[in-house]
């Protein structure tokens, strides 16, 4: 079932999320937010936002939680759920939605379930992130041996 997820799936999904986001790392900002996403074979993973003096470092809660399921060696990611108990509904960064389109399923789009008062905004990542550049577009580059050659002057 590529671009669906059950209504079950998608509360207990935005469950963790929100119990991510009470172990947020957010001096600077005050403004918490957690992730939970789902993997092909069922693994839930969270994340938090956790920031840095050097407030650039900071890392948002969603590439927590992908760079978490990666690190455990999970290479697909089906949903995402994210919340921000302080927002009314929050939608993952420009860089999170690249990050996310690495790990994007063979066989449908990713969902993104976006928290919401009493409901949940659910979107396929290819509608926040139109026309991306990703993995299949190196996957399918024509082949070029001249890469290693210095550039003319
Ligand atoms: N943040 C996230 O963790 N995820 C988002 O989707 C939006 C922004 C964090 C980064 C920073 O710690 C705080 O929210 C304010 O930008």
């Amino acid at each position: 079932m590529p671009d669906e997820i059950a209504g079950e799936t998608a509360t207990t999904l935005m469950t963790a999320a929100r119990e991510a986001a009470r172990r947020a790392y957010v001096p600077y900002s005050r403004f918490p937010v957690g992730a939970a996403l789902l993997t092909d074979d069922g693994a839930i993973f969270t994340g938090c936002n956790i920031e840095n003096a050097s407030y650039g470092l900071t890392v948002c809660a969603e590439r927590v939680a992908i760079f978490t399921a990666a690190a455990a060696g999970y290479r697909v990611v089906r949903a995402i759920a994210v919340s921000a108990p302080r927002a009314t509904t929050v939608s993952p960064c420009g860089a999170c939605r690249q990050v996310l389109n690495e790990f994007v399923p063979p066989d449908g789009d990713l969902l993104v379930l976006m928290d919401a008062a009493d409901s949940m905004v659910l979107q396929p990542l290819a509608a926040l992130l139109p026309r991306s550049f990703g993995p299949r577009e190196l996957a399918n580059a024509s082949p070029s041996d001249d890469a290693s050659r210095p550039a003319e002057p």
